[in-house]
């Protein structure tokens, strides 16, 4: 089987491309951009790995897209590529309409085209490559918008509700994911994911951020009073929750994804102080925790997220193979294992690296 996979060189297409080559599970294309999040340095070894394939290409290219799907003949796509963070799209959403929105319509219309052509004649396995092909959106629980402290979990059928641009620019790319199922036919299957984190995270979110902050002795800048409650769960949980809802979902359906580890923003970096404390033992007065600052909230915050999983529980047999606990003590001491990718993120080395490497591309 060969996946074409967007977004494959950022936080979770990295994770999910490990596994998938790791397992040999599916011969790799990954399409991506290289924009800040694109770190090439996040894959290492699979340069040599015969199965993986890299093409350096903007989702909303069409020609470009048209020419990898011509030249490599997917059987899947399983579309992550996007612009992820909210405070960037809180200081300049339009880069999050042209990927997340104009950018999903694009990768849409090449995969219709390309999928309409596929052979619908059964071959040695009983199935057609048409009938057997699927396009994987991965999305997030931030469509739901904010949920009351006493409300129950997201389930599919909550009604979308997006707050910030990147949660309305996402909420825009599911619509246009199930249009182009309703309208066209097109064999789709939808993922809602709550807060990743785990190893190689771009250091411009909450849990590296506050590690990296940590060990520098920085301030650890808490939104607001810190009250604000995620879902946590490890990348690599996902990444095989991804791949159960590929091989196994049912085309057209919703699957939601959480950790069972529903946590507030305050607990999440008291938790990683306790953790570094261990691993590293400060020589701060009163430890990690005295760098705990309070800073501005995010405009339009979201107090709540909190995803109820049954549905991929029931109906696919997955589970987080993490507690909490477990995946922060492994992701704490990924980033302290690990000084040099840190270091060329933070120093803006592995952009050198990928101009030198990718510049005609
Ligand atoms: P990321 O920011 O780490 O990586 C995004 C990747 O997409 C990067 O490699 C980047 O180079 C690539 N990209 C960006 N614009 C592109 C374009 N125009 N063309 C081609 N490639 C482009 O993001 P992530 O955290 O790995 O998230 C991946 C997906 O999962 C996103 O769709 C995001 O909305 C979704 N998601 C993320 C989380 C989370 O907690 N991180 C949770 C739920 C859902
Ligand atoms: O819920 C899924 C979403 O999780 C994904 O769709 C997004 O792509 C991903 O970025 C993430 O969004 P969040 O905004 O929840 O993640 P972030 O790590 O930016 O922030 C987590 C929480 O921590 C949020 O309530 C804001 C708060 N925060 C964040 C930062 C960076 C702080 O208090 N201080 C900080 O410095």
């Amino acid at each position: 089987m060969k996946i074409l996979i967007t977004g494959g060189t950022g936080f979770i297409g990295s994770a999910l491309i490990r596994q998938l080559r790791s397992y040999r599970r599916a011969e790799i294309v990954n399409v991506d951009a290289l924009t800040y999040a694109g770190n090439p340095e996040s894959l290492p070894g699979l340069e040599h790995d015969p199965g993986y394939r890299f093409e350096r290409v903007d989702i909303r290219d069409r020609e470009a897209l048209e020419r990898v799907f011509r030249e490599h003949r997917p059987d899947a796509v399983m579309h992550l590529a996007a612009e992820s963070h909210v405070d960037r799209s809180i200081l300049g959403p339009g880069v999050f309409v042209d990927t997340n929105v104009v950018g999903t319509q694009n990768l849409l219309d090449v995969a219709r085209a390309y999928w309409e052509g596929l052979d619908d004649r059964p071959d040695a396995s009983g199935s057609s490559p048409r009938e057997r092909f699927r396009l994987h959106h991965i999305s997030t629980d931030e469509v739901f918008g904010d949920l009351p402290p006493d409300a129950p979990a997201f389930t599919e059928a909550t009604p979308y509700a997006p707050s910030s641009p990147y949660a309305a620019s996402k909420a825009a790319s599911d619509h246009l994911v199930r249009a182009w199922h309703r309208t066209y036919g097109l064999p789709v299957v939808i993922t809602n994911c709550s807060n990743n984190y785990g190893p190689y995270q771009f250091p411009e979110k909450l849990i590296p951020l506050m590690i990296l902050n940590a060990l520098a002795g920085k301030p650890l800048p808490v939104y607001g009073d810190g009250g604000q409650i995620r879902d946590w769960l490890h990348v690599d949980d996902h990444a095989e929750a991804l791949w159960q809802v590929l091989q196994h979902g049912e085309i057209g359906r919703t699957y939601n994804i959480g950790g069972d580890a529903e946590r507030t923003n305050l607990q999440v970096v008291e938790a990683l102080c306790e953790t570094l404390e261990m691993i590293q033992p400060t020589d701060i007065g009163s430890g990690y925790r005295a760098l705990i600052t309070s800073v501005t909230d995010r405009p339009g915050h979201d107090r709540r997220y909190a995803i109820d999983s049954r549905r991929i529980q029931h109906e696919l047999g997955w589970r987080p193979a993490h507690s909490f606990e477990q995946g922060l003590r492994e992701t704490v001491q990924w980033y302290r294992d690990h000084p040099e990718w840190v270091a060329r993120v933070q120093s803006g080395a592995y952009r050198e690296w990928i101009e030198a490497n990718y510049a005609d591309r």
